[in-house]
């Protein structure tokens, strides 16, 4: 039975694939959009240390922490206190999207920063 043996194979090429693309649901161009948009890359970039920490580093402090989306989607809504790296302290930059607060970009922004 040949044919049985390849549609076996290509179901389950379908299925790894279909998990791949899972894990990288996020659209980064749009990230990237909508943190330049909110001025994000004044203070943070992806590997160069600014007033924020680099992007790569936060992914890194992040890696593996379940809760990790959840936090920084906190952290980026709620205007928290932020420390600045000459010890001063502000309410960290409120993400704004269009429409406002709008969940699915602010998402897909915290994804992308966590792949990096
Ligand atoms: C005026 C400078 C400034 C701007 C603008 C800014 N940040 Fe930050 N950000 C900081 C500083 C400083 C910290 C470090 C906070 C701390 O460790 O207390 C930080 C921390 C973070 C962290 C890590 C939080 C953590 O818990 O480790 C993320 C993620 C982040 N910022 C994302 C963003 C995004 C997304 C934007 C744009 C919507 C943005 N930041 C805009 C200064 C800024």
């Amino acid at each position: 039975m040949k044919n049985t043996k390849h549609i076996l194979q290509i179901g389950l090429l379908v299925a790894t694939f279909g998990m791949s693309i899972q894990a990288q649901a996020f659209d980064a161009e749009a990230a990237k959009a909508l943190a330049r948009q909110n001025n994000c890359l004044k203070c943070h970039a992806v590997d160069k240390e600014k007033d924020g920490p680099t992007y790569h580093s936060v992914a890194e402090k992040f890696k593996g922490k379940p809760n990790a989306e959840n936090r920084l989607i906190e952290h980026i809504t709620s205007g928290e206190k932020a420390k600045f790296p000459d010890g001063h302290e502000e309410e960290h930059k409120i993400v704004k999207t269009s429409p406002p607060k709008d969940m699915d970009q602010i998402k897909n922004l915290v994804q992308w920063i966590l792949s990096l």
